[in-house]
C-alpha cells in the first residue's frame, strides 16, 4: 500500500516537474519569438510610413507644378493644385499602396480627405494634432493585444499607426495616417504554434517516461533491500543482495551484505558460545548426578564411599560456581559501558595482584620477579586492569611447572603504559596462538593436563583491555614459556575526550 503510494507521488512529482520545465521553456520561447516578430512588424510600419510620406511629397510637388503651369493664380491655383493631388492619390495609394498598409489623409482641421480602407480610420485624433503641431511623425497603437493571447488562440500582434505630417499642395498642413497590419507576421506565428505545441507535449511526455523509468529502476532496487530487511526480521541471515554497478544503491547493498555477514558471524558465535557453555556446565552436573547415585546406593553402608562422593560433589559444584562466575564476568566486560578514568599506581596494583597469586600458588615453589619498585602513575580503570593482570598471572602460574619463573615488567612513555607478564612455562603451540583469545578455547596440552580451566580467562582479559582502549598481545614458544603484553593508554581521560 505504502509502496504504491510512493510510486504515485513520484509520478505526480515527475508530471508536475515536466509540465513546469517544458511549460517554462515553451513560454519563454514563445515570448522571445513573438517579441522579435512584433519588433519586425513595428519596423515594417515605420518603413511603410516613410515610403508613403516620400511618395506623397513627390506628388505634392508635381501637383503644385502642374497647377502653376495651368496659368491660374492665387487661391484658384492652390485649389487646383489640391484637386490635382487628390485626383492622383487614389490610384497611388489604393489598397494602401503596399500589402498590409492602409493610409488615410486628413486636412488641417483633421477632417478625413481620403482613405484607402475603412480600417485606416483610427480614433487617434490627439496624435494627429500633435503631428501637425510638432511637424514630425507621431506613433499610436491601433490595436493593443494582451501579451500571451496568441499562445492559445489566433495570433494577433500589436498594430501601429504612424501619423505623418504633410504640407498639402495648397500650403495647408495635413496628416497621413499610415497603419501597418502585420497579417504576414501573424500567419507565421500561427504556423509555428502547432509544431511548438507538439514539441512541448512530446518533450513533456519523454521527460515523464524517463523520470518514471529512473524511479522504477530505483524502486526495484529499494524493493530488493526491503525484501532483505524483511528476511532478516524473520530470522534468515543468508540473503545476498545483488550488487550491480558503482552507484549509491549498490554501495548500500554492499554495506547491507557486509552487515548481514557480520550478523551471521555473530549469530554463529553466539550459538557456539551457548553450546560450549552448556557443554561445560553439563560435565559437573553429570558428575554430581553420578555421585548422588553412588551416595544413594552405597552411602549409608560405606563411609569411605560416602566421604569420597561428598568431596566429589563439593568439587564439581565449586567448578560449576566458578564457571557461572566466569560467564557473568564475561557478560559484564562485554556490556560494561565506558571504562573509568581515575589516577592510580600501576606498580602498586601489579604488586597486589602478584601477592594474591603467590598466596594461591604458594606451595608450587615458583620463582618470581617484579613488578619494579617505585610508582608508575597512570589514569585509567584500575579494577579492569586488576582483572586483566589476575587472569594473566593465574595462567602464568597455572601453566608453569614448579620451579619455573614468573615475572612482571613495565615500561611507560607519556602516552602508553606497557606491562609484560612472562613465564618460563609450557608455552603455547604455534598453531594454537591465533585461537587462545576465543571463548572456551584451551590448547590440547592444557586440556590433557586437566588444569581445570574453561578457556574464558583470556577472552575476559582481552575484552577488558580493549574497553580501556588498549591491546593485548602474546609471544610464546612451546616448552620455552610465554610473554603476554598489555598496552594501555597512559591517560585514558585524554583518549576519551
Ligand atoms: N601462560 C601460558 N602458558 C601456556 N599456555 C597458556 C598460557 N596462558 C594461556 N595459555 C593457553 O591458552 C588457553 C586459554 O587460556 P584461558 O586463560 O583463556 O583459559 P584457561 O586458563 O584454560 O581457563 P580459565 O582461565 O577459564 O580458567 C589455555 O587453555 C592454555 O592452553
Ligand atoms: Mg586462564
Amino acid at each position: 500500500m505504502r509502496r504504491s503510494s510512493l510510486r504515485t507521488s513520484l509520478f505526480l512529482i515527475s508530471l508536475l516537474f515536466a509540465v513546469l520545465v517544458v511549460g517554462g521553456v515553451s513560454l519563454t520561447t514563445y515570448v522571445v519569438i513573438s517579441e522579435v516578430v512584433a519588433a519586425a512588424a513595428h519596423d515594417a510600419a515605420v518603413r511603410a510610413s516613410m515610403r508613403v510620406a516620400d511618395i506623397a511629397k513627390v506628388r505634392v510637388t508635381d501637383a503644385v507644378l502642374e497647377a502653376a503651369a495651368s496659368g491660374l493664380t492665387g487661391q484658384e491655383r492652390d485649389q487646383e493644385a489640391r484637386r490635382l493631388f487628390f485626383r492622383d492619390v487614389p490610384a497611388i495609394f489604393r489598397g494602401g499602396g503596399q500589402s498590409g498598409v492602409e493610409v488615410a489623409f486628413y486636412d488641417e482641421t483633421l477632417q478625413p480627405l481620403w482613405f484607402s480602407d475603412e480600417r485606416a480610420l483610427t480614433e487617434a485624433e490627439q496624435e494627429r494634432r500633435r503631428a501637425i503641431v510638432a511637424a514630425q511623425p507621431v506613433e499610436s497603437v491601433y490595436v493593443d493585444r494582451p501579451p500571451l493571447s496568441g499562445m492559445f488562440g489566433e495570433q494577433a500582434l500589436d498594430t501601429f499607426t504612424i501619423h505623418v505630417p504633410i504640407d498639402l499642395p495648397d500650403g495647408a498642413r495635413g496628416v497621413i495616417d499610415v497603419t501597418y497590419f502585420p497579417d504576414l507576421e501573424e500567419s507565421i506565428m500561427n504556423q509555428v504554434r502547432l509544431p511548438m505545441l507538439v514539441l512541448a507535449l512530446s518533450s513533456a511526455l519523454v521527460m515523464v517516461i524517463m523520470i518514471q523509468a529512473g524511479t522504477g529502476w530505483m524502486l526495484k532496487r529499494i524493493e530488493h533491500l526491503r525484501a532483505a530487511a524483511e528476511s532478516v526480521e524473520t530470522g534468515r541471515l543468508d540473503v545476498q543482495l545483488p550488487v550491480e554497478g558503482n552507484h549509491e544503491i549498490a554501495e548500500l547493498a554492499r554495506s547491507l551484505n557486509m552487515l548481514m555477514s557480520r550478523l551471521r558471524h555473530r549469530a554463529a558465535m553466539q550459538t557456539r558460545f551457548v553450546a560450549d557453555a552448556s557443554h561445560e556446565l553439563a560435565t559437573p552436573v553429570a558428575g554430581i548426578r553420578g555421585y548422588t547415585g553412588i551416595l544413594r546406593a552405597w552411602g549409608a553402608e560405606d563411609s569411605e564411599v560416602r566421604d569420597e562422593a561428598i568431596a566429589a560433589i563439593d568439587r564439581e559444584s565449586r567448578r560449576m560456581a566458578r564457571l557461572c562466575g566466569d560467564l557473568i564476568a564475561l557478560v559484564r566486560t562485554d556490556q560494561a559501558g565506558e571504562a573509568e578514568a581515575v589516577p592510580f599506581d600501576v606498580h602498586e596494583l601489579a604488586r597486589e595482584v602478584m601477592a594474591s597469586a603467590l598466596t594461591r600458588y604458594k606451595d608450587r615453589g615458583h620463582l618470581h620477579e617484579g613488578p619494579p619498585g617505585g610508582a608508575l602513575e597512570a589514569v585509567g580503570d584500575p579494577s579492569r586492569l586488576e582483572d586483566v593482570l589476575s587472569v594473566l598471572l593465574d595462567n602464568a602460574f597455572k601453566y608453569t611447572p614448579p620451579g619455573g619463573k614468573i615475572f612482571i615488567d613495565t615500561r611507560a612513555t607519556d602516552d602508553v603504559v606497557t606491562i609484560e607478564i612472562g613465564d618460563t612455562g609450557i608455552g603455547i603451540p604455534e598453531e594454537d596462538l591465533p585461537s587462545i583469545f576465543e571463548r572456551f578455547y584451551r590448547s590440547d596440552e592444557s586440556r590433557s593436563k586437566s588444569t581445570g580451566g574453561f578457556g574464558l580467562g583470556l577472552p575476559i582479559a582481552k575484552s577488558a583491555v580493549e574497553a580501556m582502549g588498549g591491546d593485548l598481545a602474546v609471544r610464546s614458544a612451546r616448552g620455552e614459556g610465554s610473554v603476554f603484553t598489555v598496552l594501555i593508554p597512559r591517560d585514558l581521560s585524554r583518549e576519551q575526550r
